[in-house]
């Protein structure tokens, strides 16, 4: 009983955050509870705060003078030889009254790093690190070692390709923080204004980004992050007096964007890959309504509980992979990604030369902070409004999905984006890496959704070579090849 009772804990915000290890993390089923009845009071509030947004004053910009030369990186403790490009990391205050400052790192570009875009990158949660998860573990240009105290190459790393700049937010994420410690309750809208408030600032930092090609990208929970953002840039650049910013695009990566999608969509997933009994999928069929409003069950209840105690222990982000434990080299990784990957990077985070060396305050860092998700004020029941916006707005957006996954899977994404309601104009077709298929690919009006072929959530950990062929045909906008 108890050991179900934390697996249904265990699951339930596991489509949320991210969590690398596939044990050991135990949300609570409470966090979700609350979130669930504060967001019919607050799930139109997103909109309407961005709106407001048109007659704000400018926003805040501090002194950057100097700034660029303090935060430049001149190596990373146990980095390897061969680092061939420039890297950048330090704070940046969205607020100076009460203390508050982002933390960022910038991976630029070994070749072409004035002429390749800015590519932004956001983790979700919310409450889950930018640089430790996305930047360490997943499309980064280092992974740590073993032994939490030298790096190896990541050969595969989307800086390659593109300056990319990676984001630790909202205030209480991995290195950035606040002095005023009520800011650790936050939400969507507040963290899209910090967001942006880091972007203008950073901008006069490193103006030489002014008027590059500027694109947002993210995943899981930043399925909220990345759009809210987008549209929040798009708005402020018609009215603002300060720098408007190049946005072309962005890609979100399994995101969560719509609750009903997540729901039917997992539990789908589940059935059709084997993880449920025909009578869980549907008893869940019958008895649970997740539109928004709709009154939740004790049946529903009882057989979602059954759904999340079927699963067992598997990684839900990874479904075939194997956990981090002393018996994992019995069942090899498919990706050949060390699911220990987290714990290596957590050691090497809060190693006292390695924060100095990154300019970062003394602080124990961790890859998620669970204070910040049980506290969220405000999760909009659903983005699609904010995305189908964005998609008329004429910047590119993509959608790239991992299909094992079954967190966020492929299914939720392919019922979201069945609500956008947008026409195909490219039919579904296998796209190729290396000769084989690398995932499938859909072209619609506005939008281009890529699966990747083998990958869990965390697409660039799982596979990538794939996920940087995704990424480059994103930047070039143009759909993955078929030879
Ligand atoms: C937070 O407080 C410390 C100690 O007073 C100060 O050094 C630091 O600059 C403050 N941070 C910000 C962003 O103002
Ligand atoms: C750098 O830019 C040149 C000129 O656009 C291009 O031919 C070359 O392939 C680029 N190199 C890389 C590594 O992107
Ligand atoms: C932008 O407008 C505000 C008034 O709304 C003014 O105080 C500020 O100086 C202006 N900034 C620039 C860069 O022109
Ligand atoms: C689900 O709930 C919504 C909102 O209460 C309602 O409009 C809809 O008819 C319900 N669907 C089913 C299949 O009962
Ligand atoms: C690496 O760091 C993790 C997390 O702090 C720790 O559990 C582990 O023992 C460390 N490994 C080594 C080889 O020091
Ligand atoms: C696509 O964008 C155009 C304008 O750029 C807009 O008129 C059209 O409604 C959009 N369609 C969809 C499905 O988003």
């Amino acid at each position: 009983m108890k050991t179900a009772f934390q697996l249904s804990l265990h699951f339930s915000l596991l489509l949320l955050v991210s969590c690398y290890g596939g044990d050991g993390y135990d949300p609570l089923q409470n966090a979700l509870k609350i979130q669930r009845s504060r967001r019919s009071a607050l799930n139109h509030a997103n909109n309407e705060a961005h709106s407001a947004e048109h007659s704000t004053s400018p926003v805040y910009i501090g002194p950057q003078d100097g700034l660029k030369v303090d935060d430049k990186i001149s190596s990373l403790p146990g980095q390897p030889a061969g680092t061939n490009f420039d890297q950048y990391s330090g704070y940046v205050t969205v607020d100076p009254n009460h203390g508050r400052a982002l933390f960022y790192y910038l991976a630029e570009s070994p070749v072409n790093s004035s002429t390749n875009p800015l590519v932004l990158w956001l983790n979700g949660g919310p409450g889950c690190s930018s640089f430790g998860n996305g930047a360490m573990m997943e499309l980064g240009p280092f992974r740590v070692n073993a032994d939490n105290t030298t790096l190896s190459h990541n050969k595969y790393a989307w800086n390659k390709f593109a300056n990319v700049l990676f984001l630790e937010s909202p205030a209480g994420v991995g290195f950035s923080y606040s002095n005023t410690s009520s800011d650790y309750t936050t939400d969507d809208v507040q963290t899209a204004k910090d967001s942006y408030t880091f972007l203008i600032n950073w901008l006069e930092r490193f103006p030489e980004y002014k008027t590059r090609d500027f694109y947002i990208t993210g995943e899981s929970y930043a399925g909220h992050y990345v759009p809210q953002l987008a549209q929040l840039v798009l708005q402020n650049n018609k009215i603002t007096n300060q720098t408007v910013i190049n946005l072309k695009g962005i890609a979100i990566g399994n995101p969560y964007v719509d609750y009903e999608a997540e729901k039917t969509g997992m539990f789908d997933y589940f059935w059709t890959h084997a993880i449920i009994s025909d009578q869980i999928h549907e008893g869940i069929i019958s008895n649970c309504n997740f539109t928004e409003g709709a009154p939740k069950t004790d049946a529903c209840k009882d057989y979602q509980y059954q759904a999340y105690t079927a699963l067992s222990n598997i990684f839900p982000y990874d479904i075939y992979t194997p956990l981090c434990s002393p018996f994992s080299n019995s069942t090899p990784s498919i990706s050949g990604f060390d699911p220990c990957t987290d714990s290596y990077t957590q050691g090497y985070l809060n190693t006292p030369v390695v924060q100095q060396s990154l300019h970062a305050k003394p602080v124990q860092w961790t890859s998620c902070n669970d204070f910040i998700l049980f506290n969220w004020k405000d999760m909009p029941f659903t983005v699609l409004p904010v995305i189908q916006d964005l998609m008329a707005s004429g910047i590119r957006v993509w959608i790239y999905s991992g299909d094992t996954d079954g967190s966020v899977s492929v299914t939720t994404s392919r019922y979201a984006i069945n609500k956008l309601q947008t026409s195909v104009k490219t039919q579904w077709y296998p796209w190729m890496y290396q000769g084989e298929v690398g995932g499938y690919v859909v072209g619609y009006e506005n939008l281009t959704f890529v699966t990747v072929r083998g990958a869990g959530h965390f697409v660039p950990s799982y596979q990538p070579g794939r996920a940087l062929a995704v990424f480059t045909s994103f930047l070039e906008g143009k759909l993955p090849t078929n030879h």
